[in-house]
């Protein structure tokens, strides 16, 4: 970790960030009025090879046009913060074209910002460790909820699952939902999304650094893509393009979920294919059993044996004749979380609130939570809890 570079001419700016982070992270400022061009500018900020840097809102908008970029092509292991003195879309857009990671309007040392930074500087962190080749433990996970059966759970389980790392990890994590044509996860949400997915694609073909302004926001920081709403268009998505897409998106998030439609389209093998881990999901029932076990056989046949695969029994309380030790074998795989059967579910899609949200401290929310943790162990948690446990024995 290399700390936070501020530039600035604006020393109250460096306290600001010195008061948020001063003894966490070494924080500078560097300004001066000698400077003769774009590429003097940069190399000062960045001399002390900063994570994060930080360009005041002091700087005249001509000179953070030169500044950005030249930055960006130099120095790809900084993450570049504009802040900004007003709100103003267009200004943003154009500053995340132009190479910065993210856009804030600036405040004074107020919790609000210190709440809109933590997760930048995660990012920024993560990015620089991984840029500059320490990093090799960082776990990027790109998840990919499959069943070949209609109506099992895989949107239930989807968005609970995401809004459970969400929770964790604010603004690290993207739900995309591929199931291009049906697909529901923005109103299991409550969210309305302005742009989908065909937005998006074309946007990874065009302008990869504003994908993030396609994507709605859920109150945990979770970050939605949604299909079209219209369904040729739906028709049309090319799973070369998604693949592009995909890729970027990976880029951007650390953890990243995708939801599918049933079967094995095109679109879905994509997915698959892009995933590091695939999440199977059945109810109890036999058809929806022996569908999952020719699935996984056809992925061994075209050799999608990479990614880790996990599989949840949905609805795992339903009488219906055949132990949860019966449905393994069949399926070959064993059951790492059990979803019970109740009405919470459907009632927390109808609201369009997660059922992890509704369900507060109960049952449901817990086992949601546990999948969460599967996929993003909280960092020092074990040793956390190993130390609260010594101190109970004593
Ligand atoms: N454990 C559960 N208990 C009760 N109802 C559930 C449970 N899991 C899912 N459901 C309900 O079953 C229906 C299908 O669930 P969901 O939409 O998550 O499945 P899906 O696999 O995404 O379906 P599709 O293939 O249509 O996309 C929904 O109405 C959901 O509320
Ligand atoms: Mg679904």
């Amino acid at each position: 970790m290399s700390g936070i570079t501020v530039l600035s001419a604006n020393e109250s700016l460096e306290k600001t960030f010195f008061s948020l982070f001063g003894r966490s992270i070494p924080v500078r400022r560097v300004w001066s009025d000698q400077w003769r061009d774009p590429a003097e500018v940069a190399m000062d900020a960045c001399a002390a090879d900063p994570h994060l840097l930080v360009l005041g809102s002091d700087i005249e908008r001509e000179d953070v046009r030169a500044i950005v970029p030249e930055i960006d092509r130099r120095f790809p292991t900084a993450t570049i913060l504009c802040l900004v003195p007003t709100k103003e879309v267009e200004y943003a857009l154009e500053l995340l074209r132009l190479g910065a990671r993210d856009v804030l309007v600036e405040s004074v040392a107020s919790e609000e910002f210190r709440a809109e930074l933590d997760p930048i500087l995660k990012i920024a962190e993560s990015r620089h460790e991984k840029t500059t080749g320490a990093g090799s433990e960082l776990r990027r996970r790109v998840i990919t909820v499959v069943s070949p059966k209609g109506g099992t759970g895989k949107t239930t389980l989807s968005t609970n699952l995401a809004v459970g790392l969400a929770r964790r990890m604010p603004k690290q994590v993207v739900l995309l939902d591929l199931d291009v044509q049906f697909g529901d996860c923005a109103a299991a949400l409550g969210l309305q999304p302005e742009y989908s997915l065909v937005h998006a694609i074309d946007g990874a073909t065009h302008e990869r650094s504003a994908l993030k302004v396609f994507l709605a926001t859920h109150p945990s920081g979770l970050a939605v893509l949604s299909p079209p709403d219209d369904l040729v268009a739906a028709d049309d998505i090319d799973p070369d393009e998604l693949k592009r897409m995909l890729a970027a998106f990976s880029e951007e998030f650390p953890f990243v979920v995708i939801d599918t439609a049933s079967g094995i389209d095109p679109l879905t093998l994509a997915a698959m294919g892009h995933a590091t881990d695939l999440l199977f999901v059945s109810t109890t029932d036999v058809p929806s059993i022996r569908a999952v076990r020719r699935q996984l056989d056809a992925l061994d046949q075209i050799g999608y044996v990479a990614q880790r695969r996990t599989f949840v029994l949905n609805r795992a309380n339903a009488k219906v004749g055949l132990s949860v030790a019966e449905i393994e074998a069949v399926v070959g795989l064993e059951a790492s979380f059990e979803i019970p059967s109740t009405r919470l579910i459907p009632v927390s899609t109808n609201e369009g609130v997660a059922a992890i949200d509704k369900d507060g401290a109960g049952q449901l929310a817990r086992k949601f939570e546990e999948i969460a943790q599967y996929f993003a162990p909280e960092q020092g948690g074990s040793r956390r809890r190993f130390l609260r446990a010594l101190r109970k024995d004593r």
